[in-house]
């Protein structure tokens, strides 16, 4: 039977919060008692590093660890340690625990997690690795590497009103809450709202919980940032693959993003962002380029799409038939990558891509940015602060000329350096390269001009003045220097190589 999710009691919420506080079950105190080796572990999903070090430990952070991280029955006098103020009563009364024998047991997850110096607790379905069974289709996901990749990327300027699409347990509403002053959670599913409730009493948030599919819940509203971790697997609609609610939104292909960039438009405020996560599909003989840019065509929004992974069908099948639980060579596995693979082939889709799109509405009536770029490297943490001054960079570029361009004395950023790779012997390089250390870690190939460029940009000179002094140096005509020169800085300030 799937146990109910936790209960929202307010003369009990205290006393949770007071004990895990006191435990350090805290990301510092959790972090410092499994050490790098179990932590890093835990993340693969690898249980046995932190049930080795917990089972000696002997503190009660180590006990709430084995009860709600790892799904370990725990001796009952060892959760009342660690719960003195709750007791086993309260735990049991909240919903997290039941007894079972001289033990006790946790009925969901339960996991520190924190941002910005701010420690909240997130309650969520107990995974795979507690239950050691395949997650069921209602489970609700707690922390994953998708809902923390799309709060390192959020841009986070201070709006009135944010929406988070998609809520499940919360996640990225408890980032909202430290820059919007109202902040509205949806979701299709009534048990991850019932989770979301209750961290938000937990971590001490107010949100406006709303329960339907996608954008419904908000028809007519405007907010100032967007962001969801939308259901954006793309799962063949034979019945072979079970419909998890947690990551798929019961579309065929990859319409629930297409969906979701076409319309979200009318829920921005002018300034307004949207920031998602997504998959789409590239079919043979086209680019994941245009197939975004067909979804965004018409929509009056900038876009700004980062295509961080690309996979072929059959690595997306085993991602995706692995996630639920289950293991290679069994039926099951083998069943849903025979249906992964039929559903990709029956619409001739070549590669899968996965990326972040952020989208902003104008606030002038001026001619939208379209940037979409692959970024399959490593790239800065958090990217929030990157992707805001790149969406400001973006919209100063769309409402100035290249006169305005030439007018201003650039300067290379401080973490921009310039590569020189020459063959060994020979004194002329075979390419120049502008690299840079933060953000996106994006590199621009300089020509003979834009390398001149680059060496004078300190802030002294206009680029006008800088590109007239190059053209003079190397005997070139005046006006190609400029073209060549803006070209280079149109590219370099959207990223913030230079500024
Ligand atoms: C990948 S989870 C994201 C959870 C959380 N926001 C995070 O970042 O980790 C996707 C969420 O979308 C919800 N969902 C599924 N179908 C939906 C739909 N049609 N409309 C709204 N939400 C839906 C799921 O219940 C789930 O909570």
């Amino acid at each position: 039977m799937t146990p109910n999710p936790p209960r929202v009691d307010p003369a009990l919420l205290p006393a949770l919060r007071a004990d895990l506080a006191t435990s350090r079950y805290t990301v510092a105190g959790v972090t410092e008692l499994l050490g790098p080796l179990a932590t890093a572990a835990l993340d693969r999903d690898q249980a046995l590093p932190a049930q080795r070090v917990t089972a000696s430990a002997g503190t009660t952070g180590a006990t709430l660890v084995r009860l709600f991280a790892l799904g370990d029955p725990v001796d009952v006098a060892d959760v009342a340690a660690a719960l003195p103020t709750l007791g086993v009563e309260g735990a049991v009364a909240l919903g997290l625990v039941e007894p079972e024998g001289d033990a006790v047991v946790a009925l969901c997850d339960l996991r520190p997690y924190a941002a910005d110096g701010v420690d909240w607790w997130v309650a969520s379905d107990l995974g795979e690795v507690a239950t050691r069974r395949p997650l069921r289709e209602n489970h609700v996901l707690g922390i994953g590497g998708a809902s923390t990749t799309l709060a390192s990327w959020t841009p986070r300027p201070h709006v009135d009103r944010a929406l988070d699409l998609g809520t499940g347990s919360g996640v990225q509403a408890l980032h909202l809450e430290g820059h919007a002053d109202q902040v509205v959670v949806t979701d299709l599913s009534e048990r991850a709202l019932a989770f979301a409730r209750f961290n938000a009493a937990l971590d001490g948030a107010d949100w406006d919980v709303r329960s339907g599919s996608m954008l419904d819940p908000v028809a007519g509203e405007r907010f100032g940032l967007v962001v969801s971790n939308p259901p954006f697997v793309i799962t063949p609609r034979s019945g072979a693959v079970p419909l998890f609610e947690y990551r798929d939104g019961g579309a065929a292909g990859d319409a629930v993003v297409r969906d979701l960039v076409r319309g979200v438009g009318r829920h921005l405020e002018p300034g307004g962002i949207a920031q998602f996560l997504g998959n789409w599909e590239v079919p043979r003989g086209s680019t994941w380029t245009e197939r975004v840019g067909d979804w965004l065509e018409g929509t009056g929004l900038d876009a700004w799409v980062v295509q961080r992974e690309v996979q072929d069908p059959a690595q997306y099948a085993e991602t995706w038939a692995r996630d639920g639980g289950h293991h290679p060579g069994t039926a099951d596995f083998n069943g849903m990558y025979a249906a992964w693979l039929d559903d990709f082939e029956a619409r001739d889709v070549e590669a899968i891509g996965f990326g972040v799109v952020t989208l902003h509405r104008p606030r002038t009536d001026r001619a939208v940015f379209v940037d979409l770029v692959d970024v399959p490297w490593p790239v800065e943490s958090p990217m929030g602060p990157t992707v805001l001054a790149g969406l400001d960079a973006r919209t100063w570029l769309a409402e100035h000329d290249d006169d305005a361009v030439l007018d201003i004395a650039w300067r290379c950023a401080p973490d921009v350096h310039e590569e020189r790779h020459t063959v060994p012997g020979a004194l002329d390089p075979t390419a120049i390269v502008l690299r840079q250390g933060g953000g996106l870690r994006v590199h621009l190939t300089l020509s003979t001009v834009t390398a001149a460029f680059a060496s004078v940009c300190d802030g002294e000179l206009t680029a006008r003045a800088a590109s007239a002094a190059i053209a003079g140096l190397l005997d070139l005509d005046d006006g190609e220097v400029r073209g060549e020169v803006v070209a280079f800085l149109r590219a370099a300030v959207k990223d913030g190589l230079v500024r």
